[in-house]
């Protein structure tokens, strides 16, 4: 076992979108676990766009994290030592690790991982993010055959995997993605009907006729994955009786899109067209975890489910990865490997 473990810290808050100076590295001796406890060597670690929002010092759903602290985030790795009767050496667990080469763990916050499955899909498709998209599509998006459902962010875990249960569900899905390329995934890999790059359109009425034309009945379900120019376009396009499940607003996240108001005109759209508009974090449904791993896990062991990853080598360039996954320089859900 080496003798001296790394991590990420916050340095300092960002001010607008992340620079490498904001975050620190640090290398100091390796703990030993107390009883109850495991000593995990991280193999994986996840890449997440909620990580921005906890290094601003702002109320939210969790706290902020304090200038010094580890980057948070979910690994997986192996137990490496351990004072957990239930948790021997070698078992595979994952866990809020945070950016580090290790972690020590309370036994009750490593979950064990079927070595069955993927490792990594522990991460994505078959973690948080998958389980997010399950959640919040079942419970407010709540699908009907011969609807259409609009998503951006399309190609990251969250989005391909709401893409692919509502084609499933016998939706029209139609997919807002940066770039041809991503578009093209969008599309061939993940099964959308239509993908609209929205690097192509430089402001929303231009992406909103893009968006008229795929969704030629209107859009029953807005997924908000970003907020920003997507949903201004989008707006105008719902039809009665709509929902939208508000998962996240990454374009807003580092505040760098501008200061256009469209507060009167997405509120006048909700109330005029009975929108059902639902913000939801995953953490509050974690007791349906075990159903989504039920239910969707052989479907992806038998490939009824595609996954796609962007992994990047080495702790030392989670840093980058994280900061080019803000602005959509990622390509599938981002993992660090350790
Ligand atoms: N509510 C919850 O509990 C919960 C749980 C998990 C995730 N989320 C949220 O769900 C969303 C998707 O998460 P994910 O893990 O699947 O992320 P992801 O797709 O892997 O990465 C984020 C993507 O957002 C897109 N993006 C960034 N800036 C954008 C902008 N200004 N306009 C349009 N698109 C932009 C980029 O894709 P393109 O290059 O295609 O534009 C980028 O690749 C995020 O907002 C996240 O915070 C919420």
């Amino acid at each position: 076992m080496p003798e001296q473990m790394t991590r990420i810290t916050l340095a300092r808050r960002p001010a607008g979108t992340p620079v490498p100076e904001d975050f620190g590295h640090e290398t100091y001796p390796l703990p030993e676990p107390g009883d109850g406890e495991v000593l995990v060597k991280v193999e994986h670690l996840s890449l997440d766009p909620y990580m921005r929002g906890r290094m601003n010092a702002v109320r939210s759903y969790s706290a902020p994290l304090e200038i010094g602290e580890t980057m948070t985030g979910q690994g997986i790795g192996r137990v490496v030592a351990s004072k957990a009767d239930d948790l021997p050496v070698g078992t595979l667990v994952t866990g809020r690790t945070g950016w580090a080469s290790h972690a020590v763990l309370q036994a009750a916050e490593a979950q064990v991982w079927d070595e069955s499955l993927p490792q990594t899909a522990a991460l994505g498709v078959l973690g948080m993010p998958g389980f997010t998209a399950w959640t919040g599509l079942r419970e407010y998006g709540r699908p009907r055959a011969g609807e259409t459902l609009v998503i951006a962010a399309a190609t990251g875990p969250v989005g391909a995997m709401v893409g692919q249960l509502a084609k499933a569900a016998g939706l029209r899905t139609v997919a807002v993605a940066g770039g041809a390329e991503k578009c093209r995934i969008a599309v061939d890999t993940f099964g959308f009907d239509a993908a609209i790059d929205h690097r192509a359109h430089a402001d929303a009425s231009s992406l909103r006729k893009a968006l008229a034309e795929a969704c030629p009945d209107g859009i029953d379900i807005y997924w908000e994955n970003v907020g920003g120019k997507v949903l201004e376009a989008v707006m105008p396009l719902m039809n009665d009786h709509g929902r939208i499940p508000v998962c996240g607003t990454i374009a807003w996240y580092s505040g760098t899109d501008g200061d256009t108001d469209r507060l009167p005109m997405v509120w006048r759209t909700v109330l005029t067209r009975r929108l059902s508009v639902n913000g939801f974090i995953i953490f509050d449904h974690w007791d349906g975890y075990p159903d989504f791993l039920r239910e969707v896990a052989p479907k992806v062991t038998a490939g009824e489910i595609t996954w796609l990853e962007d992994v990047t080598e080495g702790l030392d360039n989670a840093v980058d990865a994280f900061i080019a996954l803000l602005s959509g320089g990622n390509t599938g859900k981002a993992v660090v490997k350790l």
